[in-house]
């Protein structure tokens, strides 16, 4: 069934366990995403962003997702949508029947600068108030997203790539952050702990402080009835790497978020993890390496197969690192 992000998060914070929040652009990740849940009794959240709407249409993400729930009337699924850049967008999600809508007003409209604060407090109000009229849950995002090992802002929706925040902008403030919450009144927020959007987030291997989780723990302390979102949340596994690379592929070295340091996240109040980039690496080294080893074969279902059980062996395995298996 259908649920809100409210609700889900609820029941996350109550038994202390995080949720991962997949993309969703196909048909394939979405039936990965829902295997996966169903075969480890998960609840679902699946998000889908700007560069979904352009590449399958708002209806055709918004039928994909309806149609899970109706395949799997048992699991509960939040639809939610990933970095709306205004409060127009986020309307039309709501009208479309979207169950959770993020406005992120860490960014101005055009989604590439840093927003000021009294900006981003004035166009979340505005979603809240549209959203929660409709029982929709809300999520904002208050810091920018970047790497604190090279202080890039990472690919947010593929832009800003070239854009370096100094350290300060890179960590949320915990009393902004209570400011915030109240001037608001959204679910959940997305803030900045270390992490940026993309598979280039560190260029080494991560240390076991390459997160700010003291961070992390003093904004769960000052707001605790708020979720808490950690965006950029693959961990960019290093075995899909080899695999795109032996058969082709030139994916320079690099690592993503260690999935300790997220279960440490959700010790201090990380409810939603957002994954991305991981379904791509598992999606497009399953697709190399069939496409290497059957050079006859060209039946799309032959290879897209392939991707499907590589994204749901990731699934399963963030479900069950994050606590959310048997929870569904
Ligand atoms: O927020 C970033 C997500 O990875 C979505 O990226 O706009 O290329 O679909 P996308
Ligand atoms: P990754 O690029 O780390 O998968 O993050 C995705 C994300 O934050 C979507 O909003
Ligand atoms: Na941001
Ligand atoms: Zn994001």
């Amino acid at each position: 069934a259908l649920i809100s992000l409210r609700q889900m998060l609820d029941h996350a914070a109550e038994f202390g366990y995080g949720v991962p929040a997949f993309n969703v652009n196909n048909l394939e990740q979405m039936r990965a995403i829902m295997l996966a849940a169903d075969a480890t009794d998960s609840p679902v959240i699946v998000q889908a962003s700007a560069g979904a709407r352009k590449y399958a249409g708002a209806p055709f993400l918004r039928h994909l997702i309806l149609a899970a729930v109706e395949e799997f009337p048992h699991i509960p699924v939040v639809m939610h949508q990933d970095h709306g850049t205004s409060p127009a967008i986020c309307q039309q999600s709501i009208q479309l029947g979207f169950s959770s809508v993020m406005m992120d007003g860490s960014l101005r409209a055009d989604g590439k600068t840093p927003a000021d604060y009294d900006y981003n407090v004035d166009v979340t109000r505005r979603v809240v108030e549209m959203a929660h009229a409709c029982g929709v849950s809300v999520e904002g995002e208050l810091g920018c997203l970047g790497s604190l090992e090279t202080g890039a802002a990472g690919e947010e929706d593929g832009v800003g790539a070239d854009c370096v925040l100094s350290h300060d902008q890179m960590l949320t403030d915990p009393e902004e952050a209570a400011q915030f919450v109240k001037a608001t009144g959204v679910d959940a927020l997305a803030i900045a702990c270390g992490t940026s959007h993309g598979a280039y987030k560190f260029s080494r291997p991560p240390t076991d402080d390459i997160l700010a989780i003291d961070r992390i723990k003093a904004i769960h302390a000052r707001i605790p009835d708020t979720h808490l979102v950690m965006h950029g949340s693959s961990s960019v596994p290093q075995d899909w790497l080899a695999v795109i690379n032996q058969y082709g592929g030139e994916i320079p070295e690099t690592y993503g978020v260690p999935i300790e340091q997220i279960q440490q996240g959700i010790k201090f109040g990380v409810r939603k993890i957002n994954i991305d980039t991981d379904l791509r690496l598992a999606s497009t080294g399953a697709i190399r390496r069939f496409m290497a080893q059957h050079p006859a074969e060209f039946d799309p279902r032959k290879y897209l197969q392939e991707s499907v059980k590589a994204m749901m062996e990731i699934c399963k395995d963030r479900y069950q690192a994050f606590g959310c298996a048997g929870q569904g």
